[in-house]
């Protein structure tokens, strides 16, 4: 799909590193980035090795982002973008969860956001840069039946303000921001069984999504709709925005 077509791009020069790349919302960002110009490395999970531009990335482990990184700035000499995608979905009620499966999703959601943010300040405090986290609507707005996932999400809105001023008030030359997204039409809701229970009932994924905007009257995004926003970020035209939290909702938070 032509993004932007006919327009400038907006990126030439610059080195990126998208994590969750492997698909929705981080593959999407990533294809956009590198679209717009900039050399981008794909980093996640699903990748059963680190080869050229894709590096296999666990969020949760520090080891893998110092090597990471070190990768990055070994074949381009620097990082200027940031975008933290990787994330899992997670949904069972409060009483029902245990420790374990709360951990689970602070390991990967919360963690992962914190080391993210951590490496990548570190690696662009001198030349500068930018970090984009993505959130949810739901660290907004709590989701019934998703306080873990809802908690996490809200700690990565919370990390994003926090790396934001702290680099202001340090005189870093790094903006962090969070997106959060509403309901994205990706296979992160193929974790949750009522979906899958769904997508049997309606024959496939994108009659599943429909189905739950006619039940909920609230229109799911495509992973490109929030790519734009995440691209606004990371872009000189937000040069003078950090520690926002941007929900790219349609509305849904009003
Ligand atoms: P997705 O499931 O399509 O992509 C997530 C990617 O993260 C996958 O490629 C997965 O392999 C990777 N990942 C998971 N755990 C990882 C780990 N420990 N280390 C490295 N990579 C790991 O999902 P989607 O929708 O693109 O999600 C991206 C972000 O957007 C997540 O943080 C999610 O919470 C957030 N989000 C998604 C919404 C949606 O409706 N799809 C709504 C709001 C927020």
């Amino acid at each position: 799909m032509p993004y932007l077509t006919g327009m400038n791009r907006t990126l030439d020069g610059r080195v990126a590193l998208v994590t969750g790349a492997a698909s929705g919302i981080g593959a999407a960002t990533a294809e956009l980035l590198s679209q717009q110009g900039a050399t981008t490395y794909r980093a996640d999970l699903a990748f059963s090795s680190s080869n050229g531009g894709e590096l296999r990335l666990d969020v949760r482990e520090e080891a893998d982002w110092e090597q990471a990184i070190a990768t990055v700035l070994e074949h381009e000499g620097r990082l200027d973008i940031l975008v933290h995608s990787a994330g899992i979905a997670a949904a069972s009620p409060l009483a029902d969860t245990s420790l374990a499966e709360w951990r689970r999703v602070m390991a990967t959601n919360l963690d992962g956001a914190f080391l993210a943010t951590r490496h990548g300040i570190r690696a662009m405090r001198d030349a500068g840069g930018a970090i984009v986290l993505v959130g949810s609507v739901s660290g907004i707005q709590p989701s019934a039946g998703a306080a873990a996932y809802s908690t996490s999400k809200a700690g990565v809105g919370m990390l994003a303000r926090a790396a934001a001023k702290e680099c202001r008030e340090l005189g870093l030359p790094v903006r962090v921001n969070a997106i959060s997204p509403g309901g994205v039409k990706t296979s992160l809701w193929e974790a949750m069984p009522f979906f899958r229970d769904l997508v049997e009932k309606h024959g496939s994924s994108e009659a599943a999504f429909a189905a739950m905007e006619a039940h909920g009257g609230d229109r799911f995004a495509e992973p490109e709709q929030v790519a734009r926003a995440i691209l606004f970020l990371v872009s000189d035209s937000a040069s003078h925005v950090t520690g926002v939290e941007l929900p790219v909702d349609d509305g849904y938070t009003l």
